[in-house]
């Protein structure tokens, strides 16, 4: 008997991989199109597509230019936008009260394209970071972030952006008990079916840079997030602090930023069963295309490898700047 065989006793995996049919056949995870969400910038003006410089490929778009991306997402079978304000300068000031106005520019880009798409899904995020002076995601009391009184503010953003059409609330401000004050609120103003998907799991990343410079707070911030945002070394803080919002009634979960946090990820569809999504930050995104742009990845492949380790990893999709190319490449594919 040969030495291979007496220590495997016959048991070969490489059998299975054989050929291009064997693997098919065998492959455990699949990205459809289904699985994405596309996170998009929105500036104030009109016919404005603005590159941003640290994230190639990606560009801030005014309202109807975004309507435009948005049908092409849809006629792609993207399921659902998330989108980001990046608002002018002097309506940002020390209580983000720019977010408590029905017609700010994130309700005016949820409305144009509700009414001109009305088959994709909007989400919106309710953190006051891209209305507030200083760049953090609530209220600045001192160098004190008020957790009480930002969960009133946000609640009532949550309203005013269900009441322009959004279909699911994204709060990825980390406040304590945020998702039960909305889930009231929502409900309280007759939007029962408007749905909460929270960040449960955010964690105070340097992943957040690109994006940071996207809408506009990377100059802004004074400090840091720390005293809100996870502590990256802590999982089973993490778990606790999704288990808040599961009881408090998520009707989905982020984990944030991705790639790092797979095992997050996992734990988070074992223990919950709730649907689960990883949001691929802007510091994943601009990793890779850095990288391929210098010709030192494939960048197509390790797109498609990181999107598939999320699948692998329990989650039921992803939100990725990757969405649009991804999606015109599985419709290649057909
Ligand atoms: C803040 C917010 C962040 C992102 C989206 N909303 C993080 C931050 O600025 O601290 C990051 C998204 C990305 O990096 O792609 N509420």
């Amino acid at each position: 008997m040969n030495i291979v065989d007496e220590i495997t006793g016959h048991r070969r995996m490489r059998r299975n991989r054989k050929a291009d049919w064997t693997r098919r056949m065998v492959q455990e995870n699949r990205l459809t199109v289904d699985d994405l969400i596309w996170p998009v910038f929105v500036v104030p003006g009109e016919n404005i597509v603005d590159p941003v410089a640290a994230m190639p490929g990606v560009d801030r778009m005014s309202v109807d230019r975004l309507v435009e991306a948005a049908k092409e997402a849809a006629d792609l079978g993207i399921p659902a936008i998330a989108t980001f304000p990046n608002i002018d300068m002097n309506l940002r000031d020390e209580t983000g009260s720019n977010s408590l106005a029905a017609d700010n520019l994130i309700n005016e880009a949820t409305r144009a394209i509700k009414k001109a798409v009305p088959n994709i899904g909007v989400i919106t995020d309710v953190a006051l970071d891209p209305f507030t002076s200083h760049g953090h995601d609530g209220v600045l009391r001192g160098d004190v972030i008020v957790n009480d009184e930002t969960v009133e503010l946000v609640a009532k953003a949550a309203v005013l952006q269900a009441d322009a059409g959004s279909d699911i609330i994204a709060p990825s401000e980390m406040m304590d008990g945020r998702i039960g004050a909305i889930r009231h609120a929502l409900d309280d103003a007759g939007h029962q079916d408007v749905g909460i998907m929270s960040y449960a799991t955010k964690f105070a990343s340097a992943f957040y840079g690109p994006y940071r410079d996207a809408i506009g707070t990377g100059g802004l911030l004074k400090g840091d997030k720390k005293t809100y945002y996870i502590d990256p070394a802590n999982g089973t803080e993490a778990m606790r602090d999704a288990a808040l919002d599961v009881e408090e009634g998520a009707d989905m979960m982020m984990v944030k930023p991705g790639l790092p946090y797979l095992d997050i990820c996992w734990r988070m569809k074992e223990a919950f069963g709730l649907p689960v999504f990883a949001y691929q930050v802007s510091g994943e995104y601009s990793q890779i295309k850095a990288a391929a742009l210098n010709g030192w990845i494939d960048g197509e492949r390790v797109m498609l490898e990181t999107l598939l380790s999320f699948k692998r990893a329990g989650c039921d999709g992803i939100l990725t700047y990757f969405a649009m190319d991804v999606a015109r490449l599985l419709a290649k594919k057909g």
